[in-house]
């Protein structure tokens, strides 16, 4: 039997056993879908109840525009380098062990201007899980091993190239880019990635597979 949404949603829960706060991560490449997935599981988790939880994704993370600037990486904007990875790394550990007293606060990411945005995204006490969900989880150099070894599980969203390059050229003109723009943006910058986080898919403990994604309608 192929691997469905609902074996996700049972996984996903079975992390939250045991004490504390359990943290899922999600990667794959730009446009696989984790925003998505990262939406439906945690909307279906919580249910019509009291959320238990949250949705942290590492978009949040990106450097801002003044500060790629200044490094000189502001055309390579989505690639390694342009996150702040350790400070992903210590929020993510925070999420771990400050569980008890006070809401967390995750930066947020705004996708028209695209900057991130501090204290965007309240984790409360009360979130037993939070799932994160990034193209660079699963990376093991510097900062990002961190990352890697702050999070129980970390599942690669797999979907086959066609699908995933007319997605993200959909994205980008939704999100003001000319039909030109978006397809000279994907071929070029966001396929290097695309390549970069390809190679780190063995590393993960669950590749999820087209038949478990959620059905969209888009
Ligand atoms: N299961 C699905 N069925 C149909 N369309 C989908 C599905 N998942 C994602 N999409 C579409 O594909 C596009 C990319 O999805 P999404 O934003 O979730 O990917 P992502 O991996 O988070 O991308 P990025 O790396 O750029 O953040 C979106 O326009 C979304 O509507
Ligand atoms: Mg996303």
């Amino acid at each position: 039997m192929p691997l469905t949404f609902d074996d996700l949603v049972t996984r996903a829960r079975s992390l939250a056993q045991h004490e504390g706060r359990a943290i899922l991560g999600i990667s794959g490449s730009p446009g696989a879908g984790k925003t998505t997935l990262a939406e439906h599981l945690v909307r279906v988790l919580n249910g019509p109840g009291e959320p238990w939880v949250a949705h942290v994704p590492m978009d949040g993370f990106h450097l801002a525009d003044a500060e790629l600037d200044r490094l000189g990486l502001r055309d390579r904007k989505g690639a390694p380098e342009t996150f702040d990875a350790a400070g992903y790394a210590a929020l993510l550990r925070r999420l771990r062990e400050e569980t008890d007293e006070d809401t967390v606060y995750a930066p947020g990411f705004e996708r028209v201007l695209e900057q991130p945005v501090a204290g965007a995204i309240p984790v409360p006490p009360t979130a037993r899980l939070v799932v994160t969900e990034g193209n660079y989880l699963l990376f093991d150099t510097g900062a990002w091993r961190r990352v890697r070894s702050a999070l129980d599980e970390v599942w690669f969203c797999a979907i086959d190239e066609d699908a995933r390059v007319r997605r993200l050229v959909a994205r980008h003109e939704e999100f003001g880019k000319t039909h030109e723009e978006a397809v000279a943006w994907v071929l070029r910058s966001d396929q290097r990635n695309a390549e970069l986080v390809a190679a780190t898919r063995d590393r993960a403990d669950l590749v999820v597979p087209v038949s478990a994604l959620p059905r969209v309608d888009v």
